[in-house]
């Protein structure tokens, strides 16, 4: 798989065909965060008219049963393309509707040309979608300032979903447990393991060139878990913040326009310098989410996401992309 082709938003075409400019914003789309780096979307365009629809295909049956992360993923995508919309100035309405045999949800983007914009997003987060990146080191020992943490509040536009940050030391420390021993429990599947090292394949890691087929054969064939365990152990008790994201509902729907949340609060940490990961194997196992959302104020809260934010010292490399003529119907 190729490195990800970083756009250049000079190449906008700023005089060009409306459906030229459409297509550019898929440029954005496709450099989304997914589950182990899956891509699990598909785009068309037909008219003025963007959809963004999951690719079953791509879908990681053993990991994501439900497909609640494929659809996290898919979210993320819409909101990459909806920050690029409002950047470019291109006014848009959203659906979201179902295939036909009800089993595939999807959403719709209608552009309007020439409509007045309804800038509700930080322009600012548009230049953080290149430089946006999953962070797997240990943060450094540094606060959020209370300001940052306003900032990062503030991404969350929608109103129904929830975005709660915990940082009591002892809500920290049962979730690195949570953590390690989901760690330990799905890495004991070899078909769970068999998708991650499909993860692997796909650069999810960022390994030098010839240590990827070595970490794709350890992790088929040796059980990484317990290692595995103490690092995420680490990792998460090393953050000075940690956030979820929950709905009321547990719907397709819901959990697209978690991924948008998601990814707009990526966007917002990446403008403000700080590196963020998501953590989501303990919401794989589901007697672990339904005790991370025992912890949340309010008990009917459905959680989707759970993430560490901090700082470290330098950035990581991209991670590499399909072409975007593999996503396109
Ligand atoms: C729904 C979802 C769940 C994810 N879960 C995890 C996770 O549990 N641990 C992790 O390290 N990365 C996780 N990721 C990050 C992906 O592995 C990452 O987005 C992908 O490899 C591409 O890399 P990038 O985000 O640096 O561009 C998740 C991403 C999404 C969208």
């Amino acid at each position: 798989m190729p490195a990800a082709d970083i756009p250049d938003p000079e190449a906008f075409p700023e005089t060009g065909a409306y459906a030229d400019k459409l297509a550019f914003l898929l440029e954005y789309a496709r450099l989304a965060p997914s589950l182990l780096n899956s891509q699990p979307w598909q785009f068309s365009l037909r008219d003025h008219t963007l959809g963004v629809l999951p690719d079953l295909e791509r879908w990681q049956p053993v990991t994501d049963p439900e497909r609640r992360e494929l659809y996290l993923s898919l979210g993320c995508a819409l909101e990459n393309l909806l920050t690029a919309a409002e950047y470019f100035r291109l006014g848009f309405h959203v659906a979201f509707g179902d295939s036909e045999r009800g089993d595939e949800t999807f959403a719709r983007v209608q552009f309007v040309e020439g409509a007045t914009i309804n800038q509700v997003r930080d322009p600012g987060l548009f230049h953080a979608i290149v430089r946006r990146r999953t962070c797997r080191r240990p943060f450094l020992p540094k606060l959020i300032p209370h300001e940052e943490l306003l900032q990062l509040r503030n991404a969350r536009l929608e109103t129904d979903l929830a975005l709660r940050f915990l940082a009591n030391l002892e809500q920290k420390r049962r979730l690195a447990e949570l953590v390690a021993a989901a760690d330990r429990r799905l890495f004991a599947n070899p078909d769970y393991r068999r998708e991650l090292a499909g993860g692997i394949r796909r650069g999810m890691w960022r390994l030098p060139g010839p240590l990827t087929p070595l970490a794709v054969l350890a992790v088929r064939h040796l059980n990484p878990g317990p290692r595995l365990a103490r690092r995420e152990r680490q990792l998460l008790m090393s953050a000075p913040v940690l956030a979820v994201l929950a709905s009321r509902n547990d719907t397709p729907v819901d959990w697209i326009r978690t991924g948008q949340l998601f990814q707009r609060l990526a966007l917002t940490a990446t403008k403000l310098g700080l590196a963020i990961q998501p953590m989501n194997r303990l919401l794989q196992v589901r007697s672990h989410r339904h005790e991370l959302a025992s912890m949340l104020p309010d008990n009917r809260l459905r959680p989707h996401v759970l993430l560490r934010l901090g700082h470290v010292d330098g950035g990581d490399r991209p991670t590499p992309r399909d072409p975007l003529s593999r996503h396109r119907v």
